[in-house]
């Protein structure tokens, strides 16, 4: 095979949760880009509707938007089913959704709220059990597929709180995502010795802090690009190449894995 068909994804169906995010848009755009069909996987159902539309468009695959809460196995379920009807087959999953915050939520771990750890704990890794459990299913079945969790850095490492200290919000990072994220870690690990017999990977892809005009004040981005070794934060398009690798024949060797995108901030 030569090696940029190692990277297509020609014919190939993908699923993205959380696809209308700030980075779910780009896993589309990128697996789309390779020729995959893309299933948009979304509690926004407009938005993945829409999304799946204009990816069709674009890229002349046929891409679909399905209105899911991964929390829910039932909803899960039917999702799968949905797509074996419209497909016939899945080839990767990117386990990519999770829950946001209100400020009020984001105190200091003493006043933390346990119900918190329990959401994203249910979203984050629960979630993922879900999508995992019938979409690898049928990738184990088909004897081939590549899940991909996507982690965070703040789930190999604890965050640096000095870096939010002049934040109004001192505690952005809080320990129930860096709880879920590690659990990830754990999950994928799991998934790559259970299924590792019926041809289906399962590997993590752990971005660093990704930029994002409204989500970042100018004095969190100097701390923060002081503390990285590239010296900024990733642009959302930055982790498409790790994505079509993870899901392409390009890592076909590589699973239970940890593929680190962060601009080396785990480096030192
Ligand atoms: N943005 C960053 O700086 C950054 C850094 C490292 C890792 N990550 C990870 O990357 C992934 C994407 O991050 P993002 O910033 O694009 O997130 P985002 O908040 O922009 O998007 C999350 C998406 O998940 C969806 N979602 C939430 N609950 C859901 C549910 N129950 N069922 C289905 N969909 C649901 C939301 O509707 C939303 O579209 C996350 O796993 C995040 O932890 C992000």
């Amino acid at each position: 095979m030569s090696i940029p068909a190692l990277f297509e994804m020609n014919e190939r169906v993908a699923i993205v949760t959380g696809a209308v995010g700030l980075l779910g848009v780009k896993h589309c755009e990128a697996l789309a880009s390779v020729g995959a069909h893309v299933v948009c996987l979304d509690v926004q159902a407009t938005e993945a509707a829409m999304l799946a539309a204009d990816l069709t468009a674009r890229f002349s695959t046929r891409c679909l938007g399905i209105a899911c809460d991964i929390t829910q196995p039932a909803q899960v379920k039917t999702a799968c089913a949905q797509v074996m009807r419209e497909f016939g087959r899945v080839d990767a999953l990117i386990n990519n959704a999770r829950s946001g915050y209100s400020k009020k939520e984001l105190v200091g771990l003493e006043e933390f709220d346990v119900q918190i750890v329990r959401r994203d704990f249910i979203v984050q890794v629960e979630g993922a059990f879900n999508c995992a459990q019938q979409f690898g299913a049928q990738m184990a079945k088909q004897g081939r597929g590549s899940i991909v969790n996507i982690c965070s850095t703040y789930g190999v490492v604890a965050p640096n709180f000095q870096i939010y200290a002049d934040e109004p919000v001192k505690f952005a990072s809080p320990i129930s995502y860096s709880i879920a994220k590690s659990a990830l870690i754990g999950l994928t690990n799991y998934l790559a010795s259970y299924w590792g017999s019926s041809g289906v990977r399962a590997n993590l892809l752990t971005p660093g802090g990704i930029r994002a005009e409204s989500r970042q004040s100018q004095t969190f981005l100097d701390k923060y690009n002081a503390r990285v070794p590239l010296g900024r934060m990733a642009q959302p398009t930055e982790m498409q190449g790790a994505i079509v690798f993870l899901c392409s024949d390009a890592s076909s060797y590589m699973t239970g894995a940890n593929l680190i995108v962060d601009g080396g901030w785990t480096a030192w």
